[in-house]
């Protein structure tokens, strides 16, 4: 059997995301090179790593078991290479982030901020939600994750850093945005536009409806906050959402944040990492940029 890294590194992508697409563009190879270091490697082991059901790819016994071994393979790599990193010293290291898909919103500001202050640093940046932060944490693949709540069901050390207010969105021009202070009860008879199962924003928002005894209706759901934006200004329902996500929307008049009891929600921003786990001088340097300057980086559409 001659497993080659390369091959162990695209298997570990392919398996990440149950996508080829997604994964090349993440390894930024062509979906065909994908393909093809999967077959050498399905052909070394001897066995099918992936079955495809419908549209969707599936780990099969084999791939499960090539994960768990490919995750280790490469957390020591990482380990032995943050070993050296911290030979080297802070301005020379790789960092490997992953933020929430609505924390992405802020992500791109922090990161170019702190390049600028550690021009030598290597960024590996992934955005997912939710659901995937708490497995790559469970794996032990990046350095840090900036995301909401902690996970539970995870060892981690986290710590807050800003607030997250979760608002609700309306066209500019919907009756309910000149009222003020309206219960939560009127939207029992609402429909809302919603994120995926796993999302963050999501599971916070039914969980504060539930809290209230009121029914949280869903009319459609998308993996995107630009997309719901979208779909809220085009009038297809209600939307909520982080106040992060929103700056140019309520700057240009597009969308209005109604004035409802009990609301925002209130969430934080944690940077967390796996307890126990070595920093790396540069994800240490990350981290202390995040809770001690983030906050600056981090602007608030006008109107809030
Ligand atoms: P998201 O947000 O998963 O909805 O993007 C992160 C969070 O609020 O936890």
């Amino acid at each position: 059997m001659h497993l080659t890294l390369r091959q162990i590194e695209v298997f570990n992508a392919v398996a990440r995301h149950q996508n080829y697409t997604r994964a090349a563009e993440g390894l930024h190879l062509s979906q065909p090179a994908v393909s093809m270091q999967i077959r050498q490697l399905e052909d070394s082991i001897g066995l099918p790593l992936f079955e495809q059901i419908g549209k969707q790819i599936h780990l099969t016994d084999a791939g499960e078991q090539m994960y768990r071994y490919g995750r280790s393979v490469i957390g020591l790599l990482d380990e032995a290479e943050g070993v050296f990193e911290s030979i080297k010293g802070v301005e020379r290291g790789n960092l490997t982030i992953s933020v929430a898909t609505t924390a992405s919103h802020f992500a791109t500001r922090l990161l170019a901020a702190f390049i600028k202050q550690h021009a030598g640093i290597t960024i590996s940046l992934d955005v997912t939600n939710r659901e995937a932060l708490r497995r790559q944490l469970e794996n032990n693949e990046p350095d840090l994750v900036v995301m909401g709540q902690p996970p539970s069901g995870v060892d981690v050390e986290s710590s807050a850093f800003t607030e997250n207010p979760l608002v609700m969105i309306a066209p500019v021009d919907h009756p309910l945005a000149a009222q003020k202070n309206i219960p939560l009860s009127h939207f029992a008879n609402e429909h809302f536009v919603v994120r995926e199962p796993g999302s963050g924003t999501r599971g916070a928002t039914r969980r504060f409806f539930d809290q209230h005894n009121v029914p949280f209706n869903t009319v459609i759901e998308m993996t995107a906050n630009e997309a719901i934006r979208q779909a809220v200004e085009a009038g297809l329902g209600l939307g909520v959402v982080s106040i992060h996500t929103l700056e140019l929307e309520l700057e240009t008049g597009r969308l209005a944040i109604l004035d409802v009891q009990d609301f925002p929600i209130m969430r934080h921003w944690y940077v967390i990492q796996r307890k126990g786990k070595r920093l790396s001088p540069a994800a240490q340097a990350f981290k202390s940029f995040v809770l001690e300057q983030a906050e600056q980086f981090i602007r608030l559409p006008n109107q809030y």
